[in-house]
């Protein structure tokens, strides 16, 4: 009988501590847990990750510049950027002429993106923050995006409203939903969509959507009015 107390209570345990620093990747035990997790992996993230570039191309960065179409030079905020994913793709297309922030929390994670921006030269560049303090102005950026990385903040909504804070009148904010078999296990931090949408759309964003996209990620798009849109109310 104790010995199977004692299994027990083992494996209790360890479903516990996997479940903390896995699964959920630190962030019920706060922001410097799941950092530290980052920097400690970050040598093999692109090797977990193998990011596929027609894939990427197609999926996540032609929906962009087609919404970027109509604006010249545009700034783009990578918020959690990670290993430069979403810059180094966006650079690599030859229709996108403009400059891209990349920010992260993990200097670790920034030091390998470092690396691979390397060849856009002043068109990219990288900053060590985290997401819930935006180190910019008011309306500075065309173009918001953050991949994969809200779940794993202490807020989501602290962050998306400094997203939208720095977003230009008539910018276009780009986030991901967190889905799938593991999406739940995220106790108390779990949106459906309609829930998601509904956080957007309260920060003030028009023209949300939600594209499904990967089996653990939703894209969700949506635009900042821009100054002298029309909000019609019914009376
Ligand atoms: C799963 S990775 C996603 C990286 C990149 N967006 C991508 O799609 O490959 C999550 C990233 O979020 C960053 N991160 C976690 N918490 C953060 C916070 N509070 N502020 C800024 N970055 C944070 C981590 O350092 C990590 O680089």
């Amino acid at each position: 009988m104790h010995w199977i107390a004692i299994i027990l209570t083992t494996a209790v345990l360890a479903a516990i501590i996997y479940w903390l620093l896995v699964t959920t990747e630190g962030v019920y035990l706060g922001r410097r847990v799941v950092v530290w997790l980052y920097d400690i992996t970050a040598h093999k993230y692109d090797r977990i990750k193998e990011f596929d570039p027609d894939a990427e191309q197609f999926f996540v960065i032609r929906p962009l510049l087609v919404r970027l179409r109509r604006v010249q030079n545009p700034l783009v905020l990578d918020v959690a950027t990670g290993t430069g994913r979403l810059p180094s793709f966006l650079l690599d297309a030859p229709t996108f002429n403009g400059r891209v922030v990349g920010l992260d929390a993990s200097e670790k994670m920034l030091r390998i993106a470092l690396v691979k921006l390397q060849p856009y030269g002043h068109r990219a560049s990288l900053v060590q923050q985290t997401a819930d303090r935006l180190p910019f102005a008011y309306d500075q950026f065309d173009l918001v995006t953050c991949l994969e990385a809200l779940e794993f903040f202490p807020s989501d909504t602290a962050a998306l409203q400094e997203m939208v804070r720095v977003l230009k009148p008539g910018g276009t904010l780009l986030v991901t939903r967190r889905k799938g078999s593991e999406a739940k296990l995220f106790v108390g931090r779990y949106r459906n969509v309609a829930q998601f949408e509904a956080v957007l759309t309260g920060l003030g964003l028009e023209e949300v959507h939600t594209n499904p996209w990967q089996q653990d990620y939703d894209q969700v798009f949506g635009r900042k009015p821009a100054k002298g849109d029309n909000h019609l109310t019914q009376t």
